[in-house]
């Protein structure tokens, strides 16, 4: 992906291992890690987890230009087999900055990208039917529900040790979605 990418408000980059104590600011709150297959962290965590995300390019970190302050991540990797020209998307914004549009900003962006300069087919993107905050971006952004798939997926145990299943919405964008979706908004 080429970074970084500049939007009007945000800048999009690759980790770096000095973003530990920012991520740290975002990932050690329950909100932001609710709906994800993981608990919050301490620092010690996020340290590790900015060092190793600095060598992974599927984790994008957005940063706001005016301060360079660290408001969320985004992830995008290639989906399925390697010629079918798919993507996953994913993100987890810091819950104080939520309601300013910085998540739509920077998925936009990304999406756009993917489909100008990589000849995407296809962007997709899941997430918990009980996360409303999720599935609106998905559809903020033209995204089209394509399934609801029934207790599909499973972070969690219950008190008895038994496995706790979740329903996943399923959103995609296909290229010629993407084109019409633009031509609406006017951008041609
Ligand atoms: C999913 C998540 C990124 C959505 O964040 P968000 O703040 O709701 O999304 P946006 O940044 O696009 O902001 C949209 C809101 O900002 C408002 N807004 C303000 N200025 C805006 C602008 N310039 N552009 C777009 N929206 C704007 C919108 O009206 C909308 O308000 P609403 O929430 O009252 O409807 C966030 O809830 C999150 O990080 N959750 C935790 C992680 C998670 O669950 N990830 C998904 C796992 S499947």
């Amino acid at each position: 992906m080429p970074l970084p990418l500049q939007t009007d408000r945000l800048s999009l980059r690759g980790f770096a291992a000095a973003d530990g104590p920012a991520l740290f600011g975002y990932l050690s709150q329950p909100q932001a890690v609710e709906f994800e297959p993981y608990d919050v962290c301490t620092l010690e965590e996020a340290m590790t987890l900015a060092a190793d995300r600095a060598q992974d390019p599927a984790f994008v970190a957005v940063h706001l230009r005016d301060d360079d302050r660290l408001v969320g991540n985004l992830y995008l990797a290639p989906h399925a087999h390697p010629d079918w020209a798919t993507w996953e998307m994913g993100y987890v914004f810091d819950p104080r900055e939520w309601g300013r549009g910085y998540a739509t900003e920077a998925c936009q962006a990304l999406i756009d990208l993917l489909f100008t300069e990589r000849s995407a087919h296809r962007v997709v993107a899941r997430c918990n039917p009980e996360n409303p905050r999720s599935w609106a971006l998905l559809e903020r952004l033209g995204l089209r529900r394509e399934a609801h798939l029934l207790a599909a997926a499973s972070f969690a145990m219950d008190a008895d040790g038994q496995r706790v299943w979740h329903d996943t919405y399923q959103y995609a964008q296909l290229d010629h979605e993407w084109r019409a979706d633009r031509a609406s908004r006017g951008l041609g």
